[in-house]
């Protein structure tokens, strides 16, 4: 990880969401939702599948208007393209979305050419770099087809660094990861932020990923936030929905699956 400072800027931002509401279709997803992201930190967003995380993460990215409520980023609306370019945001999509007829160095020196943020000789270190802190330098020359999971994974997290944000956004960094390279992927994340003082938040079902690098965490369970809270927070959560969700009991006598069908009934 050495000299990953190189393309960081000094400078970070924190986040403010207030009172966020959306609904698409009239169907309420996000609900007065209401977060401050202290710049510098790692915020963990946790929640159950389908509870709002990626389209809260979108708003954040400037990628999706909301029904009511603000996001600011700093002073700025990431929403508003006049001030949108003030702020290096970088987002890691969750199913990664690359660009399939690119090679992985052309994926990632793409946003640096398009914006010619460099020399062809500039760009060609940075997009190396990039690689390199992912051990990603042997696929430079492969085109998405043809990796795996956790090395999609991987070069989607590569692309985001070679902008130099000041804002890292990961969606679900760790999923469909084996356990080590969730492990290696949790501790990039931290090391990253350690290095370069990066504003993160990661939405993440990975509760490892929770415990071991969040400074503070946020449960959103059906659209709103139930809990926010450093880790020790979470130890013993007397809500048994907080408490279902972190620590969820496999009963093969009574299965979930059963009770479900008997409510059918
Ligand atoms: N563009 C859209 N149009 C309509 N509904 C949407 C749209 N995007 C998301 N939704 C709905 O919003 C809800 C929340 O979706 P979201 O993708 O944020 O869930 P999530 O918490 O990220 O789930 P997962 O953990 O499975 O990724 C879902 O019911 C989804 O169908
Ligand atoms: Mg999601």
């Amino acid at each position: 990880m050495a000299g990953t400072t190189a393309p960081f800027a000094k400078k970070t931002f924190g986040v403010t969401i207030e009172k966020l509401c959306k609904s698409f279709a009239r169907v309420p997803v996000l609900k007065d939702v209401s977060l401050e992201v202290k710049p510098g930190e790692i915020f963990v967003i946790m929640g159950p599948s389908g509870s709002g995380k990626s389209v809260l993460l979108r708003h954040i990215a400037g990628l999706e208007l909301p029904t009511s409520g603000r996001v600011r980023i700093g002073d700025f609306d990431p929403s508003d393209p006049a001030t949108r370019q003030q702020i290096r945001l970088a987002m890691v999509f969750q199913a990664g979305a690359l660009f399939n007829s690119l090679t992985v160095y052309d994926n990632l020196a793409l946003y640096l050419r398009e914006h010619r943020l460099g020399s062809e000789g500039q760009i060609r270190e940075r997009v190396m770099h990039a690689l390199q802190i992912l051990s990603l330098e042997k696929a430079a020359l492969q085109f998405p087809a043809a990796l795996s999971g956790g090395m999609k994974k991987r070069v989607a997290i590569a692309r985001a660094l070679v902008t130099g944000p000041q804002l890292l956004l990961y969606d679900e960094p760790t999923s469909e990861l084996d356990p080590v390279m969730s492990a290696t992927i949790t501790e990039v994340i931290a090391a990253l932020r350690d290095q370069t003082s990066v504003t993160t938040i990661v939405v993440s079902h990975d509760r490892d990923l929770a415990l071991s690098i969040a400074d503070r965490m946020a449960i959103i369970i059906d659209g709103r936030i139930r809990a926010t809270g450093v880790i020790a927070d979470f130890a013993h959560p007397a809500d048994p929905d907080i408490a279902n969700f972190l620590k969820p009991t496999i009963d093969l006598k009574n299965p979930r699956f059963k009770q479900l069908e008997n409510d059918h009934e």
